[in-house]
C-alpha cells in the first residue's frame, strides 16, 4: 500500500520523480524517499511525514542522474521513520530496493541474513530484498532480483536499480500492482499511470512474476528464467487534467462533482435501444444466470455497501438469496461455496488484498466469480470469470465518492439483468427501470449545481462541533446510512454509527440525549411511516433529526430540525442520490473541523495488505 515510480531516460530524474510521487501521494504518506544512480554510486534521501518534508530536502540529492526510484509508504512492518523509509539500501550501498506490499517470510530471510553478516538499519521487511540482491548480484541485476524474488513470499511489487548498472531499473511484481510507462526516450514503472501521466499514455500491465527491465532503449519484459515475453503496449485516455483537482479544493469534493458523469460512463452502452440491460463480458449466460442458486457478494469498505444495495436488489428483481460478507472475515471462514453459487466481488482498486483472497477462495471451492472494479488491468481482472466495470475515472480522494456511486449503479444494471434472464421481470418493467436510471445524471447535476450543496455545507458547519452522529436507515437507504456514516468516520473522525432504524431501540438509543444529531435518510420508501416512528422515538430523547428526504416532502417540517432534499426517484434508485448529502455533510463537518479531507489519517486508498 505505497507508491513507487522508477525513471530511466535523458533527462535528470530527481523532480520527475518527485512529481510522480506526489500523484501516488494518495497510496500511502507516513514517509517518503528517492535513489538516484549517479557517478559516485547511488545517492538516497528520506523523510518522515508527507511528501513536503522529502521535497524541503531534494536539494541535497544531485540533480544530475538521469535513473533512479522513488517512494511514499503507508507503514506496515516498521513504524514511520527515516530509517524505515524506502527506498532501502545493501550493506555496500551498491544497491537500492524500493517495495509495495508485503514480505511475508521477511524474519526467516533476516535471520539467515544476518548469520551470514549483513547489516540491517531498518525495521522493515523491505530491507530484506536488498541484501538478498547484494548476495546474489552477479553483474546481472535482473537476474539478482530474479533471484531475490524467489526467495521472498507474500505479495509485492519491488524495484531495483544498481550502481554498477547505471542504465537499468528493474521490477518484478507478485499480485500487488506495477505499470511501465513507455515515452520518448524514457521509460517508467510505477504502482499507477498518474505517477508519469504528464509524460506519457502508453503504458504496459506486466503479469505476476514478469520482471520488467527498463533500460535507455526501452522497457523488456521477461519471464523469471530470463526468456523474453510479449506483453501489448496499451495506451490510457485519462489526461493529466483528470488527475488533477480541476479547480475544486480538493480531490474528494471534485470527485463528488464529477458523480453524474461516472454515472453516464457506467451506464453508457448497457441501456439498449429497447430499454434492455446490455451487459458484456460477464462470462454468464442467460442459462448460467438461471442456474443460480444464490450468490455471495464480498467485498471492503464502501464497496461492501454498494454490495448491500446490490443485495437488495437482485433479492427484489431476480428473486435470488443474496449475501453480503466482509471479504477479510469471509476469507478466514468455512463458507459453503459450489458450482451453483455466484460470487461477486466488488473493489474500486481491484487490488484489495482480503477481496482478492476472498475471490480465490470462492473459485476453489467452484463457484463461479464475477468482478466489480473501476480498474482496467487490476489483479481482480486477472482472477474472475467475468468482470463489469465501473467507470468512474480516477479516483484520488482516498474516501470513496464517485467510485461508490458507479458500483451501485453497476449492481442495479447487474440485478435488472439477472431479473430478466431469470424471468422475474418483462420487459417492460426493465425499461420502466433503466428510463428512470437514465434521469438519474441528469437529477443529480441539477442538484450539485444547485444551492443544495451549500445549504448542506452550512447545516454541516452547526453541526461540526458535535462529538457523535448516529445515521439511521432502512431497507434502500440503509446502506446509504451506513456509507453516509463511514465517510464522516473517514474525514472528520467523528464517532458515528450507523443502524438499521428499526433495531436503533436494542441498544444504540441508550447513545442518545438532549441535542445529539441523527442524520435520518428518509427518501420514499414503504416502510416510510415505520421510520417516522423510528424518527419520534429519536425526538422523545430530545435529539436532533437532519434528514435526508425527497424532493417535495412536506410531512418532515414539523419533525426534522433539518432537512437536506434530493431529487425524487424509484426507491431501489434512491441511494444514488441520496448519499450525496451524506458524502457533502462529511465533508464539510471535515472542513469545519480543520481537517485534510484527501489524505485521513490511518487510512489508504487501495489496501494491497490483508
Ligand atoms: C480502503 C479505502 C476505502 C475502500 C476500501 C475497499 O479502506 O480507504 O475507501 O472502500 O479500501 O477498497 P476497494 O478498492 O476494494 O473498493
Amino acid at each position: 500500500m505505497c507508491g513507487i515510480v522508477g525513471y530511466v531516460g535523458e533527462r535528470p530524474c530527481r523532480d520527475i520523480l518527485f512529481r510522480g510521487l506526489r500523484k501516488l501521494e494518495y497510496r500511502g504518506y507516513d514517509s517518503a524517499g528517492m535513489s538516484i544512480v549517479t557517478d559516485s554510486g547511488v545517492n538516497s534521501l528520506h523523510a518522515v511525514g508527507n511528501l513536503d518534508n522529502l521535497e524541503a530536502l531534494l536539494d541535497q540529492l544531485d540533480g544530475g542522474g538521469t535513473v533512479g526510484i522513488a517512494h511514499t509508504r503507508w507503514a506496515t512492518h516498521g513504524r514511520p521513520s527515516v530509517e524505515n523509509a524506502h527506498p532501502h539500501t545493501d550493506c555496500t550501498g551498491r544497491f537500492a530496493i524500493v517495495l509495495n506490499g508485503i514480505v511475508e517470510n521477511y524474519l526467516g530471510l533476516r535471520k539467515t541474513l544476518l548469520a551470514e553478516g549483513h547489516i540491517f538499519t531498518s525495521e522493515t521487511d523491505a530491507e530484506v530484498v536488498a541484501h538478498l540482491i547484494e548476495r546474489s548480484y552477479g553483474g546481472s541485476l535482473q537476474r539478482a532480483v530474479v533471484e531475490a524474488f524467489q526467495q521472498m513470499e507474500g505479495h509485492f511489487t519491488l524495484c531495483a536499480v544498481a550502481a554498477d548498472e547505471p542504465d537499468v531499473l528493474v521490477g518484478v511484481r507478485k499480485e500487488t500492482p506495477l505499470v511501465a510507462g513507455i515515452g520518448e526516450g524514457e521509460y517508467f514503472l510505477a504502482s499507477a499511470v498518474p505517477a508519469f501521466l504528464a509524460d506519457t499514455r502508453a503504458v504496459i500491465y506486466p503479469e505476476d512474476g514478469d520482471v520488467v527491465v527498463v533500460a535507455r532503449d526501452g522497457v523488456r519484459v521477461f519471464d523469471l528464467d530470463g526468456k523474453p515475453l510479449r506483453r501489448k503496449v496499451q495506451t490510457v485516455d485519462w489526461d493529466e487534467e483528470a488527475a488533477e483537482k480541476a479547480g475544486f479544493e480538493t480531490f474528494m469534493l471534485k470527485e463528488i462533482h464529477e458523480q453524474p458523469a461516472a454515472l453516464s460512463d457506467t451506464m453508457a452502452e448497457r441501456i439498449g435501444p429497447d430499454g434492455g440491460v446490455v451487459l458484456e463480458g460477464l462470462g454468464l449466460s442467460a442459462e448460467d444466470i438461471r442456474g443460480l442458486a444464490r450468490v455471495v457478494i464480498v467485498a471492503c469498505g464502501t464497496s461492501s455497501y454498494a454490495g448491500l444495495v446490490g443485495k437488495y436488489a437482485l433479492e427484489r428483481w431476480a428473486r435470488l438469496p443474496v449475501e453480503v460478507e466482509v471479504a477479510s472475515e469471509f476469507r478466514y471462514r468455512e463458507p459453503v461455496l459450489d458450482a451453483d453459487c455466484l460470487c461477486i466481488a466488488i473493489s474500486q482498486s481491484g487490488e484489495t488484498a482480503d477481496t482478492l483472497a476472498a475471490m480465490r477462495m470462492a473459485r476453489a471451492a467452484g463457484a463461479r466469480v464475477l468482478a466489480i472494479t473501476n480498474i482496467v488491468g487490476s489483479q481482480a481482472t486477472r482472477e474472475t470469470d467475468g468482470v463489469l466495470f465501473t467507470r468512474a475515472g480516477l479516483e484520488i480522494g482516498v474516501a470513496a465518492t464517485k467510485t461508490f456511486l458507479a458500483q451501485v449503479l453497476a449492481v442495479l444494471l447487474l440485478a435488472l439483468h439477472f431479473a430478466e434472464a431469470r424471468g422475474h421481470m418483462g420487459l417492460d418493467e426493465i425499461r420502466s427501470c433503466t428510463d428512470e436510471l437514465k434521469r438519474i445524471p441528469g437529477l443529480l447535476s441539477r442538484y450539485l449545481d444547485s444551492e443544495a450543496p451549500a445549504q448542506v455545507a452550512e447545516v454541516a458547519r452547526r453541526y461540526a462541533g458535535s462529538g457523535y452522529f448516529m445515521c439511521l436507515g432502512r431497507r434502500a437507504g440503509l446502506p446509504v446510512a451506513m456509507e453516509g456514516a463511514l465517510k464522516l468516520k473517514e474525514i472528520s473522525y467523528v464517532p458515528t454509527e450507523a443502524y438499521a432504524a428499526g433495531e436503533m431501540k436494542h441498544g444504540p438509543i441508550a447513545l442518545l440525549d438532549a441535542g445529539s444529531p441523527v442524520l435520518v435518510v428518509a427518501t420514499d420508501s414503504p416502510v416510510y411511516d415505520k421510520l417516522m416512528s423510528n424518527v419520534q422515538e429519536v425526538i422523545a430523547r430530545g435529539a436532533r433529526v437532519i434528514a435526508v428526504a425527497s424532493e417535495g416532502n412536506d410531512s418532515l417540517a414539523d419533525v426534522a430540525d433539518e432537512i437536506l432534499y434530493v431529487p425524487r426517484t424509484d426507491e431501489m434508485l434512491s441511494p444514488l442520490l441520496a448519499v450525496v448529502p451524506l458524502q457533502l455533510f462529511a465533508y464539510y463537518v471535515a472542513q469545519a473541523r480543520g481537517e485534510k479531507v484527501d489524505q485521513p489519517r490511518n487510512l489508504a486508498k487501495t489496501v494491497t495488505v490483508e
